[in-house]
């Protein structure tokens, strides 16, 4: 089912307008996890209830990971909509739900289907790779998926003689071709929360801070890459807050990750990277920030909004989600 046609069935049975004042959700997401044998799988970028709920918090390969191997007869997915197909074209059979549908992703935006085939079939010699950050007809049209934590590792197994297309990310396309030497052929698709970050406020900031270290995510602009001192996913960035020797941290990346830093590394300064609106919210994914802890009680409660895939569709997108399984293991 299309997300729009999805969104539309949501609409009619209008569950979210039930008043919800006297739930306690803490009490009953818990009970309704043990009662309909659930997982509730949150991505790094869930406001930090959703994220001390969860069952597993992770980036988006340990997440798809996750959905892979679990046996739960539900799989909440606390994150955005690709996320969820992902995990329902990985289990056909489990019923996969999402609090809320509108969950979207300004990369996955980025490459619409028809454009984007166009695109492969002008160029049949080339190894199509997307960034999991794509809908299931972009994956169907994909030869291998990744994710910011095994991308260089996927196109570092494509032999040296093949032509590479990379999808829709721009800024983690070119970070890969500089990190691979290989020459790709890049989509031209942006993540909005990442590209706007401002570079000249974070050096003003790291002169405040001389003995913080800059770290981002690839999804950032080039020139805020080549001052970082570590560019990874969010697991990665994770990892390198605990193992470095710095006490002080500039985070360009969507600000919900602080929450499991901070609770990993308690005594270390970690400051969110200032963006160029000054006015917005911009460090924050606004479509991450739609699922709220009442969504997650009302999803789980009703099983709605649950991910539908056709199956044609959802046989040609496994293999190129398989074939990422298979290189990362
Ligand atoms: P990772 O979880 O792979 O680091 O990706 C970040 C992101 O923007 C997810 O939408
Ligand atoms: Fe998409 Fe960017 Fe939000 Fe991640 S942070 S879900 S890439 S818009």
């Amino acid at each position: 089912m299309s997300l729009q046609k999805a969104q539309k069935k949501l609409q009619d049975v209008g569950f979210l307008d039930i008043p919800t004042d006297q739930v306690d959700y803490i009490k009953e997401i818990n009970r309704l996890r043990k009662e309909k044998n659930a997982v509730i799988l949150a991505h790094y970028y869930q406001v930090s209830e959703i994220q001390d709920i969860a069952d597993f918090v992770g980036d988006s390969l340990a997440l798809a990971q996750a959905a892979a191997k679990t046996d739960a007869d539900m799989i909440v997915f606390a994150g955005v909509h690709f996320m969820a197909e992902t995990a329902k074209i990985l289990n056909p059979t489990k019923k996969v739900v999402l609090p809320d549908l509108k969950a979207g992703c300004s990369l996955a935006e980025s490459a619409p289907t028809d454009k984007f085939e166009a695109f492969v079939n002008a160029h049949p010699d080339h190894v199509v790779v997307s960034y999991i950050n794509t809908t299931a007809d972009i994956k169907a049209l994909t030869d291998i998926v990744c994710t910011s934590t095994n991308a260089e590792k996927i196109i570092n197994s494509i032999p040296k003689d093949k032509p590479i297309i990379f999808a829709p990310d721009r800024n983690l396309g070119d970070w890969l071709i500089k990190k691979t030497g290989r020459d790709m052929l890049l989509w031209d698709g942006a993540c909005y929360v990442h590209e706007a970050f401002s570079i000249d406020k974070i050096l003003e900031l790291a002169k405040e801070h001389p003995d913080a270290e800059i770290i981002a995510h690839p999804e950032s602009r080039k020139h805020l890459l080549k001052v970082a001192k570590y560019v990874g996913s969010t697991s990665g960035l994770l990892n390198y807050v605990k193992e470095s020797n710095a006490q002080e941290f500039i985070i360009a990346t969507e600000v919900g990750i602080l929450h499991k830093m901070q609770q990993e590394v308690p005594e270390k300064l970690l400051i969110p990277a200032p963006v160029e609106d000054s006015t917005c919210s911009c460090s924050e994914c606004a479509y991450m920030k739609m699922n709220t802890m009442r969504k997650l009680y009302l999803c789980m409660k009703y099983e709605e909004p649950a991910i539908e895939i056709e199956e044609a569709l959802r046989v040609k997108a496994l293999k190129s989600i398989e074939r990422m399984m298979e290189i990362s293991k």
